[in-house]
């Protein structure tokens, strides 16, 4: 007969009354969605992720950076203060709110001001200088979300502060450089100078003369940038203002004598470790703090964003000779500004999510059974006393730094060896109601499905014998 549950005793028919009410509310429910322009790392990017922070980790102690972590959230004048007022950073995109108790904070749209802010605060200026630090991190611009272009997104940042010497601005572009080589991507680098202060003022000046005899033809926001920002004028992507640009006058032709030299001096040192680059007259730059060199890395050979599998990016994808992999260049000034003490300093960040959409591109999606670095043994438990040796077994080689892998659960045998084939295992070590009792393990070679019996003494000695031979497929 087939059983049927009894219907639950309600008062008056309430307990039904209440079950409808909790279904209309359930449907009521709205599940919160991910905010516009934010996206979650999934196990799936894992690879690629811990790839570039490991690569980034290699390259700073190479090169001599130590890493800083300053917070994601800092009082907002910092933010205005360095990367100027009238920037589309500050302007448009830097989250700025009032804390509970008042405060105007803003969450960091980059890293290069909380790293000068903490150059001050720590006293740094009393290290050896140059004072070379890295960070890696999410950073936040609340830009229009298009592919590659997030609101969230992360930087690799590396700063070099308190020394003025060209060397030090090739250095850096020479790690961007090799970050990007390492993770297997073409770089290519645009470089111009902005020159001094003194420098940019008669360029402005000049520009603006040009600029008023050209009106007409420039868009709307350039017209707007004339009073507020000329110099955004030159790295505006719009046909008629980049033909006015064209035929105006060149940063670079204005430069003094010693600004010239050191920009010089920058290029025979990239020349002399042979990084290709390319002068870029209108390349500014979006941020107000820079003097003399700025740069730009970009692909060489640009892929398409998104990646297969990313379905979170929204809008057209921007042109890819428009999406910088990374940028930077020198601050001189940017400290003494502050209100700390004149402290020379250059600096570049790389776009990791940009960065990452290359890498995919390039390797495909990781396949975790054929990782060279995979865990090579696959603990398969049958009953509740192989489970409980099954734990003791698990943590005795991790102690031994021998990593495996397993499923505690109470899956059947088959389905364990499933899962080992899926992780690549080359070996299962079956442990069963018999094995406990006996002292012993089985090891079952996953490829040819020959089996034996060891004693349990031995299965750190095999299981390091097995990790040995992993250059093996
Ligand atoms: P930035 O050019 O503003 O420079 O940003 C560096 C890189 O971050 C860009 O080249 C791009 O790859 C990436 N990026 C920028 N905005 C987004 C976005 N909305 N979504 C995804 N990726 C983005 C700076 O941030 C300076 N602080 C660099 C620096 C350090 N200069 C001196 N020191």
């Amino acid at each position: 007969m087939k059983k049927t549950r009894p219907p639950a005793r309600t008062e008056g028919g309430a307990q039904t009354a209440e079950s409808a009410d909790a279904k209309v509310a359930k449907k009521n429910i709205r599940t919160p969605q991910l905010l516009r322009g934010m996206k979650d790392l999934l196990p799936r990017d894992e690879y690629v992720w811990q790839n570039m922070f490991l690569k980034a980790a290699e390259l700073a102690k190479a090169y001599g950076f130590a890493q800083i972590e300053t917070p994601v959230m800092e009082e907002a004048a910092l933010f205005i203060r360095s990367i100027g007022r009238s920037t589309d950073v500050i302007e448009k995109e830097m989250y700025v709110f009032e804390d509970r108790d008042g405060t105007k904070v803003g969450l960091r749209p980059e890293f290069t001001a909380g790293v000068a802010r903490a150059y001050i605060s720590h006293g740094m200026q009393t290290l050896p200088q140059p004072v070379k630090l890295w960070s890696f991190g999410p950073v936040f611009r609340h830009d229009r979300p298009q592919a590659g272009r997030y609101r969230q997104f992360h930087q690799l940042n590396c700063e070099s502060l308190g020394e003025r010497d060209p060397i030090i601005d090739a250095e850096l572009i020479v790690i961007a450089y090799n970050f990007l080589r390492d993770l297997g991507i073409e770089p290519r680098v645009d470089i111009n100078s902005m020159g001094s202060p003194q420098d940019r003022a008669r360029y402005v000046e000049e520009l603006l003369g040009y600029l008023r005899t050209k009106r007409a033809y420039l868009c709307e926001d350039c017209k707007r940038r004339m009073t507020k920002n000329p110099l955004r004028i030159l790295d505006c992507k719009e046909a008629g203002c980049a033909a006015v640009v064209e035929e105006g006058p060149q940063i670079i032709d204005w430069l003094s004598e010693a600004s010239k030299q050191y920009f010089m001096k920058v290029l025979e040192y990239l020349d002399e470790v042979s990084i290709p680059y390319m002068l870029r007259s209108t390349l500014v730059r979006g941020l107000d703090y820079y003097t003399d060199t700025v740069f730009e890395l970009f692909a060489e050979a640009p892929v398409k964003e998104p990646v297969e599998g990313e379905s979170d990016t929204e809008g057209a994808a921007p042109s890819s000779a428009q999406s910088a992999l990374g940028g930077g260049g020198r601050y001189d000034l940017l400290i003494e500004q502050l209100g700390g003490r004149a402290t020379p300093a250059c600096g570049f960040a790389l776009g990791l999510e940009r960065i990452a959409a290359h890498v995919r591109a390039l390797q495909g999606m990781h396949d975790p059974a054929t990782d060279p670095d995979r865990p090579r043994i696959f603990i398969a438990q049958l009953g509740e006393q192989a489970r409980r040796r099954a734990l003791h077994v698990i943590e005795d080689l991790r102690r031994s730094g021998l990593i495996v892998r397993h499923h505690l659960g109470k899956p059947s045998l088959k389905s364990q060896m499933e899962l080992a084939n899926k992780y690549g295992a080359t070996h299962t070590f079956i442990i069963g109601q018999k094995e406990v009792q006996d002292g012993t393990v089985i090891v079952r070679d996953m490829e040819s499905g020959i089996q034996e019996t060891i004693d349990q003494r031995k299965i750190r000695v095999e299981a390091e014998k097995i990790m040995k031979t992993k250059t093996v497929g």
